[in-house]
């Protein structure tokens, strides 16, 4: 029988904090700056879009000590148990002076108005820890998550590259200090099952998968919180009431990512980040649509497992996962089935899940070294955006006809859902141009997009055949010979 604490403990900048009264929705944002007076951290957009809330949140990962950016607006306090919080107050040079990644800012001129400042320089502190000559695509990269309205993003580039060029990261005081902080968050994990609130506050925060398992049992209609990328919107854009609520990012065996021969199996916590470099080592045709997730936050605090479970018809990942015939491990109790991806998804709002089910593992088989795969995101904008429409593709060509094809959408039906008119019109076709237009008349028979503020049903029917053909030409062409730019309009 685990232990039950009634309070969440972690560190705050320097001291610890011990909290016995915090709600289900608190979140990070609001308990720093109405109840901790810390308001260098600005509330923007409360919806994780636009940065100004960022802070580094470290954690211990089986037993290592790693520091990621999140959105604090989206954060909730009940996920903090045993980490370490560090706001833009706790950011100093040597001897009281500004650290070097504000002293770059200063010089190079990157603050206007000043109200991205804070965000945008805890993104900047993190590069330079963990990158001290980040190239210009790494500083963009890092700054995805972060919108500046007034200042432009030259000058910040311009403070990114000379921050790195300062030097200075043995010095820093996270670095300096690391033992001393793992020695206090190994001293804030005792193992303990946190309960507290009442009533719509009421959360969880389970000891490990099989406390989940029995929290969930007690509990079946519990709302489950994994990255909070999505719940934080319902608290935030919705006011909805999330308890009882139980936290589950901090859970390390929900984390682990092991690979086999044909595949790998990551747990249902796998943020982006985690997975980006079984990505680029397994399924590097998708590191730029992995890129395009989100900003930086997001993906550091999105699970691949919240993506599926959400039910989105828009999610970036299940077009991919679904291409590559990838399964669920659902849990309940000690029940574990297994259900691919394709099935999941039944209706808009409706999954195949019993109440209680919780999504504990992902399997994902390799594509397969004589297949090509590519996966496409159409977005109003580059960065930080919603898909209008995804497309995952997975086609093998033997003897120049298609001998197998696989291909799922997102944002064209009520469900992330596979293209099967078209996949039956191209399979045992030759693998041409003409093909894919008689094909391309398939997507009639298998999608009515409806129109939204992202994209008009036309304009999303259009994508779909358009992402064909482009997926056509660069396993054709090549795809550094082709582009976008370049295809010609149906
Ligand atoms: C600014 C911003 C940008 C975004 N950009 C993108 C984008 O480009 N592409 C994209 O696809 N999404 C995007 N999202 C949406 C979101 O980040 C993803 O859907 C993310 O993967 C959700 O994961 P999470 O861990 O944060 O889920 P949570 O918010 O924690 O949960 C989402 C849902 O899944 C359920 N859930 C979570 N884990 C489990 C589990 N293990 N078992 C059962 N149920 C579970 C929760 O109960 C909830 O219903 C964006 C969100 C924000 C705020
Ligand atoms: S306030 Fe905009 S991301 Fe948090
Ligand atoms: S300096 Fe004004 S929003 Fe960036």
């Amino acid at each position: 029988m685990v232990q039950t604490r009634k309070s969440i403990r972690f560190l705050l900048n320097d001291h610890v904090v011990d909290l016995d009264t915090v709600a289900a929705s608190d979140t990070l944002l609001d308990f720093l700056r109405l109840q901790q007076r810390l308001c260098g951290s600005k509330e923007g957009c409360a919806e994780g879009d636009c940065g100004a809330c960022t802070v580094l949140v470290g954690r211990l990962a089986d037993g290592d000590l790693k520091y990621e950016t999140v959105n604090s607006c989206i954060r909730f306090v009940g996920s903090l148990d045993a980490c370490h919080v560090v706001t833009v107050e706790h950011l100093r040079g040597c001897d009281g002076a500004l650290h070097p990644v504000q002293q770059a800012m200063v010089d190079m001129h990157g603050s206007q108005c000043g109200f991205c400042t804070p965000g945008i320089v805890m993104s900047l502190y993190a590069l330079w820890m963990a990158n001290a000559r980040p190239s210009n695509a790494d500083i963009e990269t890092a700054l995805q998550g972060n919108l500046c309205r007034c200042t432009g993003y030259e000058a910040i580039i311009r403070a990114a590259l000379a921050a790195g060029s300062a030097g200075g990261q043995d010095r820093d005081v996270l670095i300096s200090e690391r033992d001393t902080v793992v020695a206090a968050l190994q001293g804030l994990t005792d193992g303990s099952r946190v309960a507290m609130g009442h009533g719509d506050d009421r959360f969880f925060v389970p000891a490990s998968v099989d406390d989940l398992a029995d929290i969930r049992l007690e509990n079946p209609t519990s709302v489950i919180v994994a990255g909070a990328t999505d719940v934080g919107l319902w608290v935030n854009k919705h006011m909805r009431s999330i308890g009882p609520a139980v936290f589950i990012s901090h859970l390390d065996e929900l984390h682990r990512i092991e690979e086999t021969e044909t595949g790998v199996t990551i747990g249902a916590c796998v943020t982006y980040t985690e997975f980006q470099d079984a990505v680029a080592t397994h399924f590097p045709q998708i590191a730029g649509y992995w890129n395009r997730i989100g900003g930086e936050q997001v993906r550091n605090m999105g699970t691949v497992g919240g993506n599926v479970a959400n039910g989105s018809p828009i999610g970036d990942t299940p077009p991919v996962l679904i291409a590559l015939g990838a399964s669920l491990t659902l849990r309940n109790g000690t029940q574990q089935r297994t259900v691919p991806v394709e099935n999941f998804f039944i209706d808009y709002g409706e999954q195949d899940r019993e109440v209680g089910d919780f999504v504990e593992a992902l399997h994902i088989p390799f594509p397969g070294e004589d297949y090509s795969f590519a996966a496409y995101k159409v977005s109003k904008r580059r960065d930080e955006d919603i898909s209008s429409v995804a497309a995952a593709f997975r086609v093998r060509i033997a003897d120049g006809k298609v001998a197998d094809a696989v291909i799922a959408y997102g944002g064209m039906a009520a469900t992330p859902k596979r293209a099967t008119a078209v996949e039956g019109l191209l399979t045992g076709k030759a693998w041409t141009a003409q093909t894919i237009t008689d094909a391309q008349a398939g997507f009639a028979e298998d999608f009515s997009p409806i129109g939204d503020w992202r994209a008009s049903a036309e304009y999303r029917a259009l994508v779909a055949r358009k992402l064909l053909a482009r997926f056509h030409l660069e396993t054709t062409q090549g795809v550094e010979n082709t582009s976008l730019r370049r295809e010609a309009v149906a």
